[in-house]
């Protein structure tokens, strides 16, 4: 058995997984189900990154340690890939004893070598928050064309890429302060002693795709640079060993996160970590997208050969996801969690459309709605689903599940070929033509059943009509065979039906006969609009752990600001998408009115719910749902907002005429004292 050693890249421990991420999950889970079911000896290992600034600063602003934040997202990352049925060998983090030990053993290797040197460096450095600040926590006008709010690194207007103390008018992110240029000790990594090592892994065959090594060979050409592996506290990472305030970058220790994965999963499964690493035809293959080759196909493989390790057999580079030609934007709704995803659709459809979409070559890949339902409904459920289950459940209605042998004019010569074709697409990576021919192949099938009209030849010939459906039935199970690394519960339901173990590559033959078959199934279920329509509206129950901490004072308002900001950035904490808009006609239609709130009490039996009499222009009762921010006394004597022409509603059997109006944390919004009751809000 040849062993295999598969990673996809480790997702940041810093928020939700989304339909991007999981075009690499997804490709990547495909390929080892794949080379799973050829006998191969195949760990597909993962974990989620969890050091660096951004994961140090969104556990800050929510009042949490960093330890918490990544258990939070470590839980929802493993139930989001488990719905996807994304079968990792093992899930860990990248904040384990492991990768500890890993990342100080690469680091000692390659410094007793003389390729990690100290150097001192000048940086950015706030006053107010007392840190370094990171290329990504330093704003201001770029140096090269002057555009202002430009990130430390590099300029998106004109795209010159710069040192952060290069920046004109700088300000840190954090409090909106200037910042200082200090200078600091760090570890630099000589990335150019490998100049010639990694010129010639590149030109290894199968080391990278052909679009790939290109960019690489230009960025070996022009000079490699040395690399800063080294950041100042505070920091969520590991110590440097022998250093007080130096931790390890971490891009440093993510990546030799892969091997922490595997040597965990070695001690929990008995195997031995070498000979997955350096065993004789072993492989080691990295997924990753297009924004990190440069890590993966320089530094990675700089730093394994550096530390006496063997370079990785295949890098392979997917494209990113559009959603509708653009990219995924939070403002546009097109930024979608795999839970939004998952509140309204069936996660194979995904799997089954990424798989449609993709091939071996590093292109961006586009989500279209449309064409999702269009493809799903007129291949998986129109072509595929449809021929299993007509199939099956004739064979259970007319023969009570029984098989004979398979009728001689069955298209067999036609499934035989797309059998070895599609095992060849599967393994050059190449799934998009993989179900191109499996659904031809289907169609031939159905195209058999139909002229065949099994229907009509039962009346006249049974022996002749239960052989054509026994070739049906045997077409089921090649099929099963050819769409299990695609859709492995589809292909779980097929074992199922037709009563046989776990389909591997050498089933997909015709060798199926005088057996009986179980209740037949639909694999899949038609796409409606209104599904998509839920998806779309979808509104997420909460933003994660703990709660967002406001610091006090002038400096503390900037500061909780910039803290929301900086976790933007890193796409948390986000507000929900804007909705649909609207006509001034539309707007006008609402009549927003001051109203006192005069008496206020708790609903019995309800935590949430306040009724209250207020006065706006008259007096009505209304019942809100904000028992859980508010105590009924706070409330007495507030100017708030309300929709006062809004139909009555009743809520727990109490009348309330009129909404008013609160923030989706449920604060109030509120008028000063001297708003006149019932003033229109304009
Ligand atoms: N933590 C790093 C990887 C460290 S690997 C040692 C990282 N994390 S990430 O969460 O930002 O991305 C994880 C993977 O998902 C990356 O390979 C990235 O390319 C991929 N994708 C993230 N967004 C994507 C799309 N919109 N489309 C396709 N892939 C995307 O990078
Ligand atoms: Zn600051």
């Amino acid at each position: 058995m040849k062993k295999v050693f598969v990673t996809s890249a480790l997702p940041y421990a810093n928020g939700s997984i989304h339909i991007g991420h999981l075009v690499e999950y997804i490709q990547t889970d495909i390929y080892c189900r794949f080379r799973r079911m050829l006998g191969d000896d195949v760990v597909y290992v993962c974990a989620d990154d969890t050091h660096g600034t951004p994961i140090e600063l969104n556990a800050r602003s929510r009042g949490i340690a960093p330890e918490e934040l990544v258990a939070y997202y470590a839980r929802e990352h493993k139930e989001d890939f488990d719905a996807f049925d994304v079968g990792f060998d093992i899930y860990y983090s990248t904040n384990s004893d492991e990768n500890r030990r890993y990342s100080e053993l690469v680091f000692s290797r390659l410094k007793e070598k003389g390729h990690i040197i100290r150097k001192t460096t000048p940086l950015t450095w706030c006053p107010t928050d007392k840190r370094f600040l990171p290329d990504r926590y330093v704003k201001g006008n770029c140096p090269k064309c002057g555009a202002p709010d430009q990130y430390g690194d590099v300029c998106e207007k004109c795209d010159t890429t710069y040192a952060p103390t290069d920046l004109k008018d700088p300000y840190c992110v954090i409090c909106r302060g200037a910042p200082e240029v200090r200078e600091a000790d760090h570890y630099f990594f000589r990335l150019s002693d490998f100049a010639g090592e990694l010129s010639a892994w590149t030109a290894k065959e199968g080391s990278l795709q052909d679009e790939i090594r290109n960019y690489v060979n230009v960025w070996i050409k022009d000079g490699l640079k040395d690399w800063c592996i080294s950041r100042n506290g505070p920091y969520f990472g590991f110590k440097i060993p022998g250093e007080d305030d130096l931790y390890f970058y971490v891009w440093l220790d993510a990546p030799i996160g892969y091997f922490a994965s595997l040597d965990k999963l070695c001690q929990q499964t008995g195997r031995e970590v070498e000979d997955y690493l350096h065993g004789d035809g072993s492989e080691m293959i990295h997924f990753v997208g297009k924004d990190i080759i440069y890590f993966h196909a320089l530094f990675w493989p700089a730093m394994l050969i550096g530390a006496g390790f063997k370079a990785p057999d295949h890098l392979f580079v997917h494209g990113m996801l559009t959603v509708n030609g653009e990219k995924m934007s939070k403002s546009r709704g097109t930024f979608i969690t795999a839970r939004q995803y998952l509140s309204a659709l069936d996660p194979q459809y995904l799997r089954y459309y990424y798989a449609a979409n993709l091939s071996s070559r590093p292109d961006d890949l586009d989500l279209n709605m449309q064409d999702f339902s269009n493809r799903i409904n007129a291949e998986l459920v129109g072509n595929i689903s449809n021929f299993t289950y007509r199939t099956l459940s004739f064979c259970s209605k007319q023969f009570e599940g029984t098989v004979t042998t398979p009728a001689d004019g069955g298209p067999s010569a036609e499934f035989a070929a797309a059998a070895s074709e599609v095992r060849n697409l599967y393994a050059g990576r190449e799934f998009r033509k993989a179900i191109q021919r499996i659904n031809a192949a289907c169609a031939v099938a159905n195209k058999y059943f139909q002229d065949s009209a099994p229907w009509a030849l039962v009346k006249k010939d049974r022996d002749a009509a239960q052989k054509v459906i026994s070739w049906c039935v045997a077409a089921c199970k090649v099929l099963g065979v050819m769409l299990k690394p695609v859709l492995p519960k589809a292909a779980q339901s097929l074992e199922r039906q037709l009563g046989l173990g776990p389909l591997a590559w050498a089933d997909a033959n015709f060798d199926y006969q005088n057996r009986k078959i179980a209740a037949a199934d639909m694999l899949a279920k038609k796409v409606e609009k209104e599904q998509i329509d839920a998806m779309f509206a979808y509104v997420p129950p909460s933003t994660g752990p703990g709660a967002a901490v406001v610091r006090v004072g002038a400096a503390g308002a900037l500061a909780q600001n910039a803290s929301a900001e900086s976790a933007r950035a890193t796409g948390e904490i986000e507000p929900p998408p804007f909705a649909a808009e609207i006509t001034y006609d539309d707007f006008a239609r609402l009549d927003l009115r001051v109203a006192e709130v005069l008496e206020a009490e708790r609903v019995p039996k309800s935590k949430k719910l306040i009724r209250m009499q207020i006065d706006c222009g008259e007096r009505r009762q209304i019942v809100a749902g904000i028992g859980e921010v508010y105590a009924p006394e706070q409330l007495v004597g507030k100017k708030i907002v309300v929709v006062a022409n809004l139909k009555p509603a009743k809520l727990m059997g109490i009348e309330s005429k009129g909404m008013l109006l609160a923030s989706g944390d449920l604060v109030l919004a509120e008028f000063p004292k001297d708003a006149i009751n019932g003033g229109k809000v304009k």
